[in-house]
């Protein structure tokens, strides 16, 4: 019960994760967000996969570990799937804000995804 308390109001950090890329690691060219739909990505040559997007012209990522069962919520290279500012994991249905990260609906409601610092820099998202 405590256990789940805490994963309900604790932010995962990302660089404790297997896979974890280096500050300033290209995520992918801004170009690739231009229809501001969430794509997943795979970073560098780990498995780390996140899903990136553009809010208000801004890049926003989040790990795409869901953390109803700790699978990758989508495929690299694919759109992620979204409404009205949610995306969706594909495993069980649960919903996630883009802006925030926390389940809204579904079987880890009130959880959150592990947000993942970037920013843009001539023409990229990078980590950062
Ligand atoms: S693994 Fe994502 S909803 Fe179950």
């Amino acid at each position: 019960m405590l256990r789940a308390l805490l994963a309900r109001f604790t932010r995962p950090d990302w660089r404790k994760l297997k896979g974890a890329p280096a500050l300033g690691t290209k995520v992918c060219a801004l170009t690739e967000l231009a229809d501001e739909r969430p794509k997943y990505v795979k970073i560098g040559s780990s498995e780390f996969l996140c899903f990136v997007t553009l809010r208000k012209g801004q890049p926003r990522a989040f790990v795409a570990d869901c953390p109803h069962r700790h699978r990758p919520m989508g495929t690299a290279g694919m759109p992620a799937l979204y409404g009205d500012g949610e995306i969706a994991c594909h495993h069980h249905g649960a919903l996630f804000s883009v802006d925030s990260g926390v389940c809204t609906r579904g079987p880890c409601k009130g959880q959150r995804l592990c947000p993942l610092p970037v920013r843009s820099i001539e023409g990229f998202v990078v980590v950062g």
